[in-house]
């Protein structure tokens, strides 16, 4: 079958979240079942050296405001379409953020126009390839529905997947007029949410599928404290709301073939691992403890992250001589919570702010234990690369962490299935006994070595989960 991804983020060409490693890795996997995908992805400064090597598909003289062209290429074992139009895209700052940290005041016109060069390409074809089914993923491509249904015209199936349903795509009304949306779908049962017109509740109501990232979340979404007014839609819409576990890219989150690690290691031979620590700690100023363990966050600073819970958990963490580093960035008072941390704790702490794939390898390479406290987390992979890396991840019970990871309770310590550490609910108290649970098992270093090494037997790639995807898109043809 051909399928046609729409989505704002690709890993390795452009990524700000784990959207991006689904971009870049499911596609792959859905090749090897005898799909095609190809992924319309904006030429964003980043991506358009690769525009270079492509064919032009597609010319648009005026694409709200400026010429367009869709370049499509191959690379790095993926087959992009790339939406070259240099007034939206080619521009320095983030691609959601303007170098002042706020959102482009354009972003409605930016994603709009990915939309509707999505549903374009979902209705015409390109280059004489037409997609079977089209899939959207989250709100910056919310659209693509809508404007095929807009059409009027015989579509293919669409799929629009939640990859977080925190972020809607909410703008002022004014842009169904901006983006030549009918006013016929503007309403309560369409895309408007409370006057404001929503891009992701327009691919909910629209879509023949949803999906979301793991079985879990797409329970929580039906509840009001997790679908953020939005559980009355996916109620309705229950019967194809569908959870599909993320899975990882092998090839790049690989133990044995990093080139980020200062040892590479596996399974059997686990001594190696602890090079990456030893560096770690000799690179970040962490006093060495082989008697507690080395905590490790490589995440958005957030709330939603439960970053704000871990600043609390810091003098437990102190006084079982644990250490912690954390590798991220997002809001400025967490970012400054956690370089105050560092500050008071220098032996314990450290802190590094800042965007780093490389030392995201190392962290996940050298740490002990991978800490993920998120309030809700749709799927989650930085504990998915935890498993693969034999370090044991201390996660809260929700969304995919509740999905992938299986506590270390008597019984399954008992059973010998234990993967990693799991608490709830989400509150500072849970996350410090998590802290004591995780120092105590530490200890028992049998215990621990085992636990290690059945992380990292856990099938963490996309096998399953492909398929699965390649199910559902059978079932809408
Ligand atoms: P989310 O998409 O909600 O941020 P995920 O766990 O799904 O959470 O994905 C986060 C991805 O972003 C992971 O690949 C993680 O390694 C990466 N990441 C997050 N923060 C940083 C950072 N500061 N430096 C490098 N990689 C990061
Ligand atoms: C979102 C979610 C995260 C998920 C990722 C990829 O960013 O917050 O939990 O893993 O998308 O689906």
């Amino acid at each position: 079958m051909n399928i046609l991804f729409i989505a704002s983020e690709c890993s390795p060409f452009v990524k700000t979240g784990g959207l991006a490693d689904v971009i870049g890795s499911v596609p792959k996997a859905l090749e090897q079942l005898d799909h095609t995908i190809k992924i319309l992805l904006p030429a964003y400064p980043d991506v358009s050296g690769w525009a270079q090597h492509g064919d032009v598909l597609l010319e648009l003289e005026d694409l709200f405001g400026g010429p367009a062209r869709v370049i499509s290429v191959r690379a790095k074992g993926l087959n992009l379409l790339l939406l070259e139009a240099p007034h939206l895209y080619d521009r320095k700052g983030t691609i959601y953020l303007d170098e002042e940290g706020f959102d482009w005041e354009d972003n409605p016109i930016r994603f709009g126009a990915l939309s509707l060069i999505g549903a374009k390409i979902g209705l015409d074809g390109i280059g004489g390839w037409k997609p079977d089914v089209v899939h959207a993923h989250d709100w910056q491509a919310g659209l693509v529905p809508v404007y095929m249904k807009q059409s009027g015209r015989e579509a293919p199936p669409s799929v629009m997947t939640i990859h977080n349903i925190a972020f809607q795509g909410l703008f002022d009304g004014s842009v169904v007029q901006t983006l030549g949306l009918s006013g016929d779908m503007f309403n309560p049962d369409g895309f408007e949410y409370w006057g404001h017109a929503g891009f992701l509740k327009g691919g909910l109501a629209f879509a023949d599928k949803i999906t979301t990232v793991s079985p879990t979340y797409a329970q929580e979404l039906l509840t009001p404290e997790f679908g953020m007014g939005l559980e009355g839609l996916l109620k309705s819409r229950k019967s194809d709301l569908v959870g599909i576990l993320n899975g990882i890219d092998l090839s790049v989150w690989d133990p044995q073939e990093d080139p980020s690690l200062t040892k590479t290691y596996s399974a059997k031979s686990l001594k190696r691992k602890a090079a990456n620590r030893e560096w770690l700690e000799q690179q970040y100023g962490l006093a060495s403890n082989p008697d507690a363990p080395l905590f490790g966050i490589v995440s958005r600073l957030t709330t939603q992250k439960g970053v704000d819970l871990l600043m609390e958990v810091i003098p437990t963490i102190v006084e079982r001589g644990a250490r912690l580093l954390v590798l991220g960035t997002g809001e400025k008072r967490l970012e400054e919570a956690c370089l105050n941390a560092a500050q008071n704790a220098p032996d314990n702490i450290a802190v590094k702010i800042g965007y780093s794939e490389d030392l995201a390898h190392k962290i996940q390479g050298g740490a002990d234990a991978i800490l993920v406290p998120s309030r809700f987390e749709p799927c989650g992979l930085t504990q998915l690369y935890a498993l693969r890396y034999g370090t044991i991840p201390v996660v809260a019970h929700t969304g995919g962490l509740a999905d992938t990871v299986i506590d270390a309770n008597a019984a399954a310590l008992a059973t010998k299935c234990a993967t990693g550490i799991q608490f709830a609910p989400t509150t500072v108290e849970a996350l410090d006994l998590a802290i004591h649970r995780t120092c105590d098992l530490f200890s028992e270093t049998k215990k621990w070595k085992a636990m290690m090494r059945r992380a990292m037997s856990q099938e963490v790639g996309w096998n399953q989960s492909a398929e699965l995807y390649a199910d559902l898109y059978k079932s809408l043809i």
